[in-house]
């Protein structure tokens, strides 16, 4: 399991011979599913080149405040609030005495003042140095403050001293990045959302669909995203930005969903919120049907069945807990039961459609989420948003009891 998955962690890196580590760190904190972006001081670039750091991270390493270009990209504010975590590897003893302190003389010392994400100073130094009574006086100080110490340890330094002082292994220090995170409800689970409507083309210009808006399957991602899920959104046309740190497919018709959906699987959980087309025109004219005295009368347009994603997904070998959705005008629960039992699905959330300011393209809903043992659990009007946390946090107690 990725434990970092799609955190964002500024690395820092001070100027003291440990900087050749942080290549490594790097690599370990990837592996683990961060995003990286690094931020180096002067010293720190005496000992790595910013280029190494930038081949291994993927992005263009941060060295100076006063940089047009690099604050043109990602200033060093939208650094501060893009970060989850800002891990300083080494942090050496100046650095220290200059967080300690509160100075904002260089990019790095800057973004611990700007950032409102968990700090963790990684000290690497000389053991006299580590024991100094200012150094431990520093530390004291930011520590009373909030920021956290991972090391130093204790051992043979490149100076050849032998004591405390020397940085922790790149391999450490990424668990203890991870142990910043708390396991969240969803945390390692991948979870895999169908949202909006889908199109299926008459002839170049002309498609059956509905009302789907998308808002609701757009802010189960989000939850499931705020529960620590990895979400994959496989999406209808809508008009809706991406959530935050999801991965999005757009697709038009039922057939590209299900053909999206299967690309994605695995999946821990799907959830199928979309609104898909039960049938398809069976021919799609390849030029724009004409009205000619054959039609005078009227036209016969014949369709054939889609396929059904949500029992397609849910009969697979490598199920995942699968939750639907009923929309109905009538008859809610009993077609909602059925549904759940002819789709194999663990839970079914039903959707009143009838009533105008719940359901397709409306800003609240409300539902009944019905299990396989038929007992029903209601969820009042509220937001879209309000209701798919409370989907979110039902479904992740349910797939804790089935494991
Ligand atoms: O997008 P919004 O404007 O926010 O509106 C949200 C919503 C009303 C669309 C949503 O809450 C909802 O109820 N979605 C299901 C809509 C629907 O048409 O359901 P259904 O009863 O036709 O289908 C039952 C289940 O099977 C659904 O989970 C559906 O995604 C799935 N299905 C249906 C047909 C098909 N070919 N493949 C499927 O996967």
């Amino acid at each position: 399991m990725q434990r970092l998955y799609r955190k964002r962690i500024v690395l820092g890196v001070g100027g003291g011979i440990a900087a050749y580590k942080s290549a490594e760190l790097v690599r370990r904190l990837l592996e683990q599913g961060a995003e990286v972006r690094v931020v180096m001081t002067r010293g720190g670039s005496e000992f790595i080149t910013p280029l190494t750091l930038q081949a291994l991270s993927g992005h263009p390493v941060h060295l100076d405040l006063l940089d047009p270009a690099a604050e043109a990209a990602m200033g060093h504010i939208e650094l501060a609030r893009w970060a989850d975590l800002v891990l300083i590897a080494p942090a050496t003893a100046d650095l220290i005495a200059r967080i300690a302190q509160g100075l904002a003389n260089d990019l790095l010392t800057t973004l611990v003042l700007a950032t409102d994400a968990t700090v963790a100073l990684a000290p690497a130094m000389n053991q006299a140095m580590w024991r100094d009574p200012a150094t431990q006086a520093n530390l004291d100080t930011v520590q009373a403050r909030g920021l956290k110490l991972f090391g130093p340890a204790s051992g043979s330094q490149a100076c050849g001293d032998i004591g405390l002082g020397r940085m922790l292994e790149p391999t450490d220090l990424a668990h203890l990045a991870a142990d910043c995170f708390q396991r969240q409800a969803l945390t390692g689970k991948h979870v895999l959302i169908t949202a909006g409507p889908t199109q299926e083309n008459i002839d170049p210009v002309r498609y059956i669909t509905n009302h789907s808006s998308g808002k609701m399957g757009f802010a189960l991602a989000e939850a499931a995203i705020e529960a620590g899920a990895r979400v994959t959104l496989v999406t209808g046309p809508v008009h809706l930005p991406t959530p935050d740190r999801a991965s999005r497919i757009d697709v038009v018709s039922a057939r590209d969903m299900l053909a999206a959906c299967e690309a994605a699987m695995p999946c821990d959980i799907l959830i199928a919120s979309a609104a898909v087309a039960d049938y398809r025109p069976e021919v799609i004219a390849a030029q724009k049907l004409k009205k000619d005295p054959a039609t005078a009368d009227g036209m016969l347009l014949r369709m054939v069945r889609n396929p059904d994603i949500l029992a397609t997904l849910s009969g697979r070998q490598d199920r995942p807990f699968s939750v639907g959705f009923a929309a109905e005008t009538e008859n809610l629960l009993d077609y909602a039961a059925r549904k759940l039992r002819d789709k194999n699905l663990d839970l079914i959330v039903a959707n009143d459609v009838a009533n105008p300011s719940i359901g397709f393209n409306s800003e609240e809903n409300a539902c009944s989420v019905i299990d396989r043992q038929l007992n029903e659990t209601l969820l009042p009007q509220t937001s879209k948003g309000k209701i798919a946390r409370q989907l979110i946090a039902l479904i992740a107690t349910r797939i804790h009891q089935v494991q």
